[in-house]
């Protein structure tokens, strides 16, 4: 951050911040006062748990990767207390500092200003690689391994990995993109962006709510760990000891995959393959031999002699029934980005993020499992990769990550 930012930032007291926006800029936007609700579109950003794992999906997401440019833990410190208070101040809808500088450049962009808080949330998480970088390696917790590699993949280093990790979803794209291009600046140059990728259309996480289509057709969300089923989090998500230490306590751990589709390979085959691919049908989103979208699995059915959902179909690969009983938290979304490499068409795909309690018991084994044997795999490739620790939420007044420095 640039000393002027900084200074400015701790003049204003980082409270009451929309007062100091500057003239003509009200602290509580005209469009919020008049058509929002902003304590309804309000996810609190302090609590037991970090907001946006378990919350509801919100319609976009922007993500962004730091690399932190210090071997200083109290560098590494002093970052994410500086990025925790401008995320609480964004979730409330809330610049991020004063727009009226004198003569120095505007510390809140604001591109958000009168759009209200859109439900934003912020979820940070620390990569693998920093802890050892920052004097802290007995503290890195256990699940948190490089990811090992997969069968097929085709991993570009220049989106993977990354020190601090920064999902931000709302239900309005700008929002998001304002807090991801506002926090990168708060950060600079403690850390600078190494990768960042923007997405709409998520899984669903929610009962209640239509499930949502991923960009090759399907429903994607029916069967995933839905917020309300706290004895599944508690299971399967939420860190936890023996394997997490304590100042994991009430954190996750997140995986994010960038999977590009092959749409010139997938858009070729007919509706019968695409169906068998998955498991399900494309239109009601219901299993292979069901009406229903929500019926429940039966892996053993049989149609005319043969599996009903046939022995490689990404379902029942990827369900707890073949993975041990093991369950993942998904919050992926669709994105498009360029132009397929040798193909016809646009490319795109799904940027998958999945919570977990342990990814050495749930994303890894089920990834491989899926990378070998899923026939989904011959119209996907992961290009992208990374790993976060996510800590718990913060208490009011103090940061996320704070537990690591005590
Ligand atoms: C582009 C890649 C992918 C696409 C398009 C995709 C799509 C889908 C769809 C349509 C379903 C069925 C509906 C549902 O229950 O959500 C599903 C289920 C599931 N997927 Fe994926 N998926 C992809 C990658 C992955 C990956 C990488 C993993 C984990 C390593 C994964 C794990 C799961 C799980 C756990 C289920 C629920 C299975 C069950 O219990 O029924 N998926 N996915």
């Amino acid at each position: 951050m640039t000393p002027n930012r900084r200074q400015f930032l701790t003049a204003a007291g980082l409270a009451g911040l929309g007062a100091a926006v500057g003239p003509g800029v009200a602290a509580a936007p005209a469009k919020a006062s008049a058509t929002v609700d902003a304590s309804e579109q309000q996810v609190a950003f302090f609590g037991q748990h970090q907001a946006g794992i378990a919350t509801t999906t919100q319609g976009y997401v922007q993500f962004v990767a730091l690399d932190l440019m210090s071997d200083a833990a109290s560098d590494l410190r002093g970052v994410l207390r500086e990025l925790s208070e401008a995320a609480g101040r964004l979730t409330a809808g809330q610049p991020v500092g004063p727009m009226q500088t004198g003569d120095s450049p505007p510390v809140d962009t604001g591109e958000a200003l009168g759009l209200g808080p859109a439900r934003l949330t912020v979820t940070f998480g620390l990569g693998p690689k920093l802890f050892d970088r920052v004097g802290l390696g007995a503290r890195r917790p256990a699940p948190l391994v490089e990811l090992p590699s997969f069968t097929g993949e085709q991993l570009d280093s220049s989106i993977c990995g990354g020190d601090i990790g920064i999902q931000l979803c709302a239900d309005d794209p700008q929002v998001a993109f304002h807090a991801a291009h506002d926090l990168t600046r708060l950060a600079t140059p403690t850390a600078a962006p190494r990768w960042s990728l923007s997405g709409w259309g998520p899984t669903l996480n929610s009962r209640g709510r239509p499930t949502p289509r991923n960009l090759m057709g399907f429903k994607d969300g029916t069967r995933n760990i839905m917020r309300q089923e706290v004895g599944a989090l508690e299971r399967f998500v939420w860190a936890r000891a023996p394997e997490s230490p304590a100042w994991m306590h009430d954190g996750s751990y997140m995986v994010v995959r960038r999977i590009e589709m092959l749409f010139d390979h997938w858009d070729s085959i007919s509706l019968d393959q695409q169906q068998q691919t998955f498991g399900r049908y494309k239109q009601s989103g219901a299993p292979l031999g069901e009406r229903r979208e929500f019926a429940p699995l039966d892996l053993h059915k049989r149609s005319h002699g043969s599996l009903t959902i046939p022995r490689d179909a990404h379902i029942r690969l990827a369900s707890p029934e073949y993975n041990h009983g093991k369950r993942l938290l998904r919050r992926g979304y669709s994105y498009v980005d360029g132009v397929e490499r040798g193909g016809d068409s646009v490319a795109g795909g799904l940027l998958f993020i999945c919570y977990q309690r342990d990814p050495r018991d749930q994303f890894i084994p089920i990834q491989r499992r899926l990378a070998n044997y899923d026939n989904l795999s011959q119209h996907i490739v992961h290009v992208g990769s990374a790993i976060f620790a996510c800590p718990p939420g913060a208490a009011r007044g103090s940061y996320v990550g704070a537990g690591l420095f005590s």
